[in-house]
This record gives C-alpha cells, sequence and structure tokens, in this order.
C-alpha cells in the first residue's frame, strides 16, 4: 500500500493550523511543527501559504527558518521513520551492518530517504543517548535494541505485512 500523494496541500488545514496558534510570527515554529506533524515533512507550497498569511514574514523567512532547525524536514517522510544510530557505541557493536540490512530490505539505496512507496525514510542519527542497548534503530517512537540484521529484517518483515 503507498500512502496518499503526499504533495497535496489542503489550504483549509492549513489556515485551521494557522489559526489554532495564531497567525503571528511568534507562533511560526508551532505552526511549522504542527504542519510537519499533519505532513510528515514542510511542503514548499505550505510554507509560501504560510509565509503570505502571516503578517511580517514572507516565504523567503518560512523557508530559512525551516532549514535552519535540523528537526524540519523538506522532504517527504515515510509513514515509519526509520533511525539507526552511529553513534560510537552503536557503530562499534555493529550498526552499520544493520543499516546495510535495512537498505537492501526496503531496497533505499545510499542518498535515498524514503523507500519508493513512500511508506519507509531512514537516516542515521548520533547517539540517542541509550549506548547500553547499542545497537539501536528507533523506528518511528518505539526503540528497538540491540539490533542484528536478522532482526531487524524479521521486524520490517512484519510492518510490511500489516501494511500489505
Ligand atoms: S551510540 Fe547509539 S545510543 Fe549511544
Amino acid at each position: 500500500m503507498s500512502v496518499e500523494n503526499p504533495h497535496k496541500i489542503d489550504v483549509s488545514k492549513l489556515d485551521e493550523i494557522i489559526a489554532s496558534y495564531g497567525a503571528k510570527k511568534s507562533n511560526l515554529i508551532a505552526i511549522l511543527q504542527k504542519v510537519q506533524e499533519v505532513y510528515r515533512y514542510l511542503p514548499e507550497d505550505a510554507m509560501i501559504y504560510i509565509g503570505t498569511k502571516i503578517e511580517g514574514l514572507s516565504p523567503a523567512t518560512v523557508f530559512g527558518v525551516a532549514t535552519f532547525y535540523a528537526q524540519f524536514s523538506l522532504e517527504p517522510k515515510g509513514k515509519y521513520e526509520i533511525k539507526v544510530c552511529d553513534g560510537t557505541a552503536c557503530h562499534v557493536r555493529g550498526s552499520m551492518p544493520v543499516l546495510n540490512a535495512i537498505r537492501a530490505k526496503l531496497n533505499v539505496p545510499e542518498g535515498q530517504l524514503t523507500s519508493d512507496n513512500g511508506l519507509f525514510s531512514l537516516e542515521t542519527v548520533s547517539c540517542l543517548g541509550a549506548c547500553g542497548l547499542a545497537p539501536v534503530v528507533v523506528i518511528n517512537d518505539k526503540v528497538y535494541p540491540q539490533m542484528t540484521s536478522d532482526a531487524i529484517t524479521i521486524v520490517l518483515d512484519t510492518l510490511m505485512k500489516e501494511e500489505a
């Protein structure tokens, strides 16, 4: 199953979000966080719209803010956001074979963020603060400790079956 067209912008939904926080410059970060929660990234059209709707802002300013903060993604993310820790402890205990197993399973080559069906996005992150559980993979908010290539393949198989 693929996700719905991730590029489709619902202007009334954006209006609703802006109204819920208040159309003020000082609320921009909160508004962008909410938009990202809804779309799983910040679509360009949404940033342009917000930049024209809030007094004192421009689309360029919104874009500048969005690119400044690492929490914001300007590319579509999958329904399942996979983070593979590649901090020192995880790296030493084998995070790279786990990452490679994920890439092979999802057919996501290096340099590509999201699987072709739009379901999975994959990134490496630095220490997640759970080094005792290394190597660690996080899928959405769920932590998978002491991962191996085989274990992560089984986890992904299960998720793929749920989506089939
Ligand atoms: S290095 Fe991976 S959790 Fe610390």
